[in-house]
């Protein structure tokens, strides 16, 4: 099901750039999977250990790595769920927290992009844009492997109680859970924006 990745290359070595009419067409018409739909089996530790890897190639102004990931499955996600869900309660509305919930339950592995903020001259919206990055390249990473993966926050990635539980600390947000599995059904082509309209070209005043 799923393909290898090659190994890191090595420091300073030359990486031409190469087209890859591969990679165009695989761009072109991927997609999220729905969280509802993943299901067993994700990735193993090895495969998701090379999916971090390649997740964490991302432009990164300064090289501060401004990120972290926080690995939720097996009965440690079933654990994070259950008090995850006495939060649920709490909530404005708590059916619809409660039913958010599933999208976290379904998919047998989730991994919380933790976006940090190192103090210094690079701006804290490029080190939060390059968490951002980290969460697009390991959906881009996950597809191309074969898994099945969607982007979620929701909000118990911002409720202060399950921030805690997740153990973010102060100056970290989360980016997004990132939910693989795999794909119990092909998810179909959504409506995509008229890129055309939301397009112009600067000219001089
Ligand atoms: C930062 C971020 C947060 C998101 N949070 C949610 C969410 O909480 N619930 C949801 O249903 N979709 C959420 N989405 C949207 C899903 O990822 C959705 O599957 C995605 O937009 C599908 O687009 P694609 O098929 O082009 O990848 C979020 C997307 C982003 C970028």
């Amino acid at each position: 099901m799923t393909g290898s990745v090659p190994p890191a290359p090595a420091f300073g070595e030359p990486l031409p750039i190469e087209a890859s009419s591969e990679v165009v067409a695989f761009l072109a018409r991927r997609r999220s999977a729905s969280a509802m739909a993943l299901t067993a089996p994700g990735p193993d530790d090895a495969q998701l250990a090379d999916l971090l890897r390649v997740a964490a190639r991302v432009p990164d102004h300064g090289k501060l790595a401004p990120w972290r990931f926080v690995i939720l499955r097996g009965p440690a996600k079933d654990v994070f769920a259950e008090r995850i869900t006495a939060l649920a309660d709490q909530q404005d509305n708590p059916v619809k927290a409660k039913a958010a919930l599933r999208k976290l339950t379904r998919p047998p592995i989730a991994v919380a992009v933790i976006s940090r903020f190192i103090p210094g001259e690079i701006p804290e919206w490029e080190q939060r844009q390059s968490a951002s990055a980290v969460c697009l390249q390991m959906l881009l990473a996950a597809a191309a492997l074969g898994w099945g993966a969607n982007w979620i926050t929701d909000w118990y990635a911002y409720d202060p109680r399950a921030l805690e539980l997740l153990g973010v600390e102060a100056g970290e947000q989360v980016s997004g859970f990132l939910y693989l599995g795999t794909a119990a059904e092909p998810p179909q082509e959504r409506v995509r924006p008229d890129v055309a309209a939301i397009t112009t070209h600067w000219t001089p005043a």
